[in-house]
């Protein structure tokens, strides 16, 4: 292979939050990593993404000195309110579960994960192509790539992981004859609006409505988001007024004298909705983190709370195997991994499922009374309070 080389003990293909934190959380370990990134890191920190932490995510972050920011800016919040047209429920995850959800951007965190590797040192390379993935089978794995200069590199490397996120080699890197993959692909997709106006709710609206599910969430004390269920390939070009208008009947606008306060449009975007997982997580060196292994639909804002277990897991893994030549860890990891990896595949479903308008009516009636189930039982209610609030890491 030509090229200069460079010699590391993890590469890691990906700087969103999986590949991030993993070479955070490798590098406290004593664990030297490299990260390749095809985009540059000022696109990787601007992207606009979901904004809700798990317990054991804030917990994760705190302890491993990423909980400064998040502590000062951060909203803990103690559960949701759910709705359909005539009701709205709060469900107190603190009270049924004692665990609670933070309001803290995704685009926050990454800020925070890019700060604190850039503090640190790590060997970063931005603006990468033609990422290609050699000799996982071997204990010699590595990977090449074309840097901004049109150098080809040679990263040489003990353990490869793949964060790369749905669109990256890494998944597709794994054989066929080994990899296996499930996925639905749902008939709807969701409109994203973030604008410039205090929330109108102290805490997040999950709204069942006959045109379709919205969503209220927020990122700051100034500054709302929120979500409209749409057709798949809509554009996102409707006007303020049609946003707003869609918004306040679906939320409720005017339902027991609540009101939608609305304010300047600052973003749109129309986000497809998938569910997915590949297995296993690892082939022989080959380690996956994060969506490059498993996409999940937003509702629920699992995502980015699964890539963090992930790496929660693997870090000590990779740890064990590099420094000790201990397997163990590493070769439990895509099992371990995958428990939770469908747990948060079958709840973000169930919550897409429950919330989202179809066509048929019989379903529309099951939703209803899930909807009345979960907001009337303890024992429904816990259940949704357990899996949004996230189980702990290694469950
Ligand atoms: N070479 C190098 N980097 C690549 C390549 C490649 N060939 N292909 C993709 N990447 C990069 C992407 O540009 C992206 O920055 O990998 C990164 C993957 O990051 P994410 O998509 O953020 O995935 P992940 O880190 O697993 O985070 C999961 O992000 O997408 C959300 O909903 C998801 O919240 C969840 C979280
Ligand atoms: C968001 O704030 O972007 C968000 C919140 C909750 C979700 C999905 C997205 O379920």
């Amino acid at each position: 292979m030509a090229g200069r080389e460079f010699r590391t003990q993890v590469a890691i293909i990906g700087a969103g939050p999986a590949g991030m934190l993993l070479s955070h959380l490798l590098a406290a370990d004593g664990i030297e990593s490299m990260v390749l990134e095809t985009r540059s890191e000022e696109y990787v920190a601007s992207r606009i993404r979901a904004g809700i932490l798990e317990q054991s995510t804030v917990d994760l972050l705190r302890g491993c000195g990423l909980g400064e920011r998040l502590d000062r800016e951060g909203d803990r919040h103690r559960g949701i309110y759910l709705q359909w047209p005539g009701h709205r429920h709060h469900i107190d995850f603190v009270d049924l579960t004692g665990r609670s959800v933070w309001v803290y951007g995704q685009t926050e965190v990454q800020k925070d994960l890019i700060e604190a590797r850039n503090a640190a040192g790590q060997e970063m390379h931005y603006e990468i192509a033609d990422t290609a993935l050699h000799d996982v089978e071997t204990d010699r794995p590595c990977v090449t790539f074309t840097d901004t200069q049109g150098r080809e590199r040679v990263v040489k490397a003990e353990v490869v992981v793949g964060c790369d996120g749905s669109f990256g080699p890494s998944r597709e890197h794994i054989p066929m004859d080994v990899r296996r993959h499930w996925e639905r692909v749902y008939p709807y997709s969701w409109f994203g609006i973030l604008a410039d106006v205090a929330p109108s709710t102290d805490e997040l609206i999950y709204a069942w409505h006959s045109d379709g599910f919205a969503l209220h969430s927020m990122r700051s004390a100034s500054v709302s988001r929120f979500y409209l269920q749409v057709p798949n390939d809509t554009e996102p070009d409707w006007s303020d007024d049609r946003i707003w208008e869609a918004l306040a009947a679906r939320l409720g606008h005017g339902q027991d004298g609540w009101a939608l306060v609305t304010g300047r449009i600052t973003d749109k975007s129309v986000l497809p909705m998938r569910s997915f997982v590949q297995t296993p997580m690892r082939h022989g060196r080959l380690f996956l983190a994060g969506d490059a292994a498993h996409i999940v639909p937003p509702t629920g804002a699992k995502g980015l709370n699964l890539a963090v277990a992930d790496v929660a897991l693997l870090a000590p893994a990779l740890a064990e195997l590099i420094r000790k030549d201990d397997h163990r860890l590493a070769d439990s990891y895509s099992e371990t991994a995958l428990r939770r990896v469908w747990r948060c595949t079958h709840f973000s479903w169930w919550m897409t499922t429950m919330l989202h308008r179809g066509e048929d009516p019989f379903d529309e009636q099951l939703q209803l009374s899930q909807l009345r189930w979960v907001t009337s039982s303890v024992a429904g209610a816990t259940g949704l309070a357990e899996n949004y609030a996230g189980l702990p890491i290694g469950l």
